[in-house]
């Protein structure tokens, strides 16, 4: 695991609709800085987030993933798709690992309406732990993935 110099992570951040895509908005309409390397894809409840995804983030060169839903246990919109994508996530880790994927880079964290600043602390953390990570390794010196 060695930082490399000039790399700049590439985030995927899957996020509920009710609770933490609110929370990123409102880090962006309260200018609470944070590293521009996320890209944000909106669902509708973390619940919704199929593993395929994720595979699919790293296949295409994701550095890291971040899922984020409403807070466990009971602010779901849907009742209980954070609890289902906290059973898949746990699961998913293990299979990124037997892929040779360190399970460090996909994070599932819980952020509300009102955590802006929550939202801004976890992505800069992420930047920085994936950042330590190194590049996906799947990913050639060219950056792209094989
Ligand atoms: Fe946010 Fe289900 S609606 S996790």
């Amino acid at each position: 695991m060695t930082e490399r110099i000039g790399f700049e992570p590439k985030i995927i951040g899957f996020l509920c609709n009710w609770c933490s895509y609110a929370g990123a908005d409102l880090a962006g309409v309260s200018r609470i800085q944070y590293p521009p390397n996320i890209r944000i894809i909106r669902v509708m409840c973390s619940g919704r987030i199929d593993p395929a995804f994720v595979l699919e983030a790293f296949k295409n060169g994701a550095d890291g993933v971040l899922v984020a839903g409403c807070h466990l246990p009971s602010d779901c919109h849907y009742l209980s798709g954070n609890f289902k994508a906290a059973r898949r996530i746990a699961l998913l880790r293990k299979v990124l690992a037997d892929f040779g994927i360190e399970p460090e880079r996909l994070r599932l964290e819980w952020v509300s309406a009102s955590e802006g600043d929550r939202f801004a602390a976890i992505v800069r953390d992420i930047v920085e732990e994936i950042r330590k990570l190194g590049p996906n390794p799947f990913k050639n010196k060219d950056g792209e993935t094989q």
